[in-house]
């Protein structure tokens, strides 16, 4: 079988990161996914930035669209960021034209995915996301694929790497706030912008995906309230501590008899509770499912050998010939998002 032809937009913390990983486990990926996986072609802003990468023998694309029309490759990876321009033009491009698409995108699949979807749907392409959400850990494939014959309640937990990673700082080492995100953007966890972890937009992003493959709803980012972190201070921890607690950023949504209620804010949780020891850059989902006990995943929520380990097994995927339906539905039978009135649990 030809190897699949991999062309990646966006050569910076995930993207350098999954360059790396693909030429390292080659032989791996090929015995596991039964097909060579190569990257042929690349772009990013600029072509004379250092990267610490081996690029010779592949080639460098004039721009993502050019890259996304490529007849030249079979999968298209999107790790630029941003919900707009270029990356969907590029993305809905490459669909258009039969792609597969692999994105950690998650501002873009929030704003976007449906209509992304429809088109993947539409030409056949799979659109994968895996690393959009919690990084490393598998859990849009746990709600998309692994919990099909199971009914959802409740998904929540601490889905911002660069938020927790400041508020264990700041409660450990009693550092300010500015400290930890300078710290946190250096370790390359934050978004370009870091107003969009520190101000709960991220874990919106991110709440709102899970919540559509959880309920089968269309992704709605604007059905999500969201309170940040940004104005807690050293002495708000050890206030809470002194009572037992720790502050953690939660993103809860939960069915409920009005809809579904989706909402992001500081939590405080009891210190001897399970979310309560996920500290640094780690991520907690728990998936409450009819039935069942809770199932919760933890691991690596930000960075790029974490999060390019996800892009990678989307790839793999790709490679496998898996085109599971982005949203584990089709997007025609996704139902709108009814909003519940919030209540505090
Ligand atoms: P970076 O800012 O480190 O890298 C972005 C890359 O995209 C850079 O190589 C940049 O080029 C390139 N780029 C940006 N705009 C353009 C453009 N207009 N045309 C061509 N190339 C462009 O971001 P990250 O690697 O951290 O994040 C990438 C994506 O992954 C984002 O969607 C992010 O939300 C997501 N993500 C990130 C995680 C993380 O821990 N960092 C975790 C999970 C998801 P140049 O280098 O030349 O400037
Ligand atoms: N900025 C994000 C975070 C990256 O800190 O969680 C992972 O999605």
């Amino acid at each position: 079988v030809a190897p699949l032809r991999v062309g990646i937009a966006g050569l910076g913390t995930v993207g350098a990161e999954v360059v790396r990983l693909i030429e390292q486990q080659g032989r791996t990926l090929s015995a596991r996914s039964g097909r060579g996986v190569r990257v042929v072609a690349v772009t990013a802003r600029s072509k004379v930035k250092k990267r610490g990468l081996d690029l010779r023998g592949i080639d460098w694309a004039k721009n993502p669209l050019a890259l996304a029309n490529d007849p030249g490759i079979d999968c298209f990876v999107e790790l630029m960021g941003g919900s707009g321009e270029p990356a969907l033009s590029a993305i809905e491009a490459a669909l258009k034209s039969g792609k597969s698409v692999v994105t950690a995108n998650k501002a873009l699949i929030a704003k976007h995915g449906l209509r992304l979807a429809k088109a993947a749907e539409k030409h056949g392409g799979a659109l994968n996301f895996e690393a959009a959400v919690g990084a490393a850990i598998p859990v849009v494939k746990t709600l998309r694929e692994g919990l099909t014959g199971t009914d959802v309640n409740r998904v929540y937990g601490i889905l911002n790497g660069t938020c927790n990673y400041i508020l264990t700082r700041m409660e450990q080492e009693g550092l300010s706030f500015a400290e930890c995100l300078k710290d946190a953007q250096r370790l390359g966890y934050a978004e370009a912008n870091p107003s969009f972890d520190v101000d709960g937009h991220d874990t919106a992003q991110k709440l709102a995906i899970l919540a559509s493959l959880a309920f089968g709803t269309k992704v709605a980012q604007s059905a999500v309230y969201v309170e940040g972190i940004s104005s807690i201070t050293p002495e708000d921890l050890r206030a809470a501590e002194q009572l037992g607690y720790r502050v953690k950023l939660l993103g809860v949504a939960v069915r409920t008899v009005k809809g579904i209620e989706q909402r992001v804010h500081p939590t405080m949780v009891p210190k001897s509770s399970s979310i309560a020891q996920v500290m640094g850059v780690t991520n907690a989902v728990t998936i409450d499912g009819a039935g069942i006990p809770p199932i919760t995943l933890v691991g690596p929520g930000a960075g790029g050998a974490a999060t390019a380990s996800a892009v990678v097994a989307d790839i793999a995927d790709v490679a496998r010939g898996i085109r599971a339906k982005p949203f584990g539905r089709p997007v025609e039978r996704l139902r709108a998002t009814k909003k519940a009135p919030m209540e505090r649990h």
